[in-house]
């Protein structure tokens, strides 16, 4: 078939071209092939007799046949012209070593996600996501903060939409992981079900240094049933702080309010940059990373359970701020893991 002699033509050509190691052997070979009578113009002639349905296809082979031709005498006068002997050994070394690609990884906060999820798993969390677009009520109202209520302050809230809609209020970027808690709850209160959901996901508040970012993550803990217990709060956070952070490392509660739990706390851990002697970033040994305490019977009762049959713990801690602490990573500011910088990224 004329297509695959022309195939076959130009990688003997090729082939042949690379023993040749003087121009004018060079210039001889490019007459027999692509002079009047070469073996190319010969094959090329045959064009007139393929049928016409192929003519177009075969008619482009021809052309692109010519050209590589055309191509591979031209480099090869070139570089004999410029004192390479032998030029297609060269220039087709394929004994050289092949050039990688560069394999990259995951970005650290999402090897953090990771982590935490699985250790959560064995104790029977599942992994839900809920609405990044969320409304007042899930975010504040049903978690025992009504509209005008100082608390909210705390959140430092973007707000997307100024009118309110309904009963709903207005659009946020959900500022903290707490507002999958009564949405998680209605779904399971009405089939009668407790809840436990280990909630991992984007926050966003109006806030930057070294220890705030505007956008960050957060994940959150919760379990509604009808026997929930302090001493199961405790040694559910105990647990992720042995995993997490390893054996050596305390953490402590400190009292705190929250409105929607009761009583609450906040958690720090024993910072993992100065081992607790006291730095820049955590400022006297100690690292909040989050708070947590037991679901005040309000929400529960927004969520559609009776505050009297079942209790519940919540937990909500900073993903970027808890990896940050972890042993042997010595990030002294949150900012960095988003710069983007690869020589930064590299080196975890
Ligand atoms: N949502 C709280 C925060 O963003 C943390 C929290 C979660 C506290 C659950 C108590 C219970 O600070």
């Amino acid at each position: 078939m004329l297509q695959d002699e022309l195939k076959n033509l130009l990688t003997h050509t090729i082939a042949k071209l690379a023993d040749m190691t003087d121009e004018a052997t060079v210039r001889r070979y490019e007459f027999d092939i692509l002079g009047r009578k070469g073996s190319f113009t010969l094959l090329s002639k045959r064009i007139g007799s393929i049928p016409a349905q192929d003519r177009r296809l075969v008619g482009q082979l021809v052309n692109s046949t010519k050209q590589e031709l055309e191509k591979a005498f031209r480099s090869a006068r070139h570089l004999l012209e410029a004192g390479s002997k032998a030029p297609y050994k060269q220039s087709l070394d394929v004994t050289l070593p092949g050039i990688r690609a560069a394999q990259g990884h995951l970005h650290l906060v999402t090897q953090a996600i990771h982590e935490i999820e699985k250790i959560f798993t064995p104790l029977g969390f599942s992994r839900m996501s809920y609405p990044e677009l969320e409304w007042d009520h899930y975010a504040f109202e049903s978690l025992n903060m009504p509209k005008d209520h100082p608390a909210r302050d705390e959140w430092e809230t973007f707000f997307i939409s100024e009118k309110e809609s309904g009963t709903y209020g207005r659009v946020v970027l959900t500022p903290h992981t707490s507002s999958g808690q009564v949405r998680e709850m209605e779904k399971r209160a009405k089939r009668g079900q407790g809840v436990r959901m280990i909630n991992i996901a984007k926050c966003y508040r109006r806030q930057i240094d070294i220890s705030h970012l505007p956008m960050f993550h957060q994940f959150e803990g919760l379990a509604v049933d009808r026997i929930v217990t302090m001493r199961q709060l405790i040694g559910t956070i105990q647990h992720f702080v042995t995993h997490f952070f390893g054996k050596g490392r305390k953490a402590r509660l400190r009292p705190y309010h929250f409105r929607f739990t009761e009583p609450s706390f906040e958690i720090d851990v024993t910072c993992g940059l100065c081992l607790g002697r006291s730095c820049a970033y955590c400022k006297d040994g100690w690292s909040e990373i989050g708070g947590a305490g037991m679901v005040h019977p309000h929400v529960l009762t927004a969520g559609g359970y009776d505050p009297d049959v079942f209790t519940g713990f919540a937990f909500g801690f900073g993903v970027e701020r808890s990896y940050l602490m972890k042993n042997n990573v010595n990030i002294g500011d949150l900012r960095l893991l988003y710069a983007n910088d690869i020589r930064f990224l590299e080196q975890f």
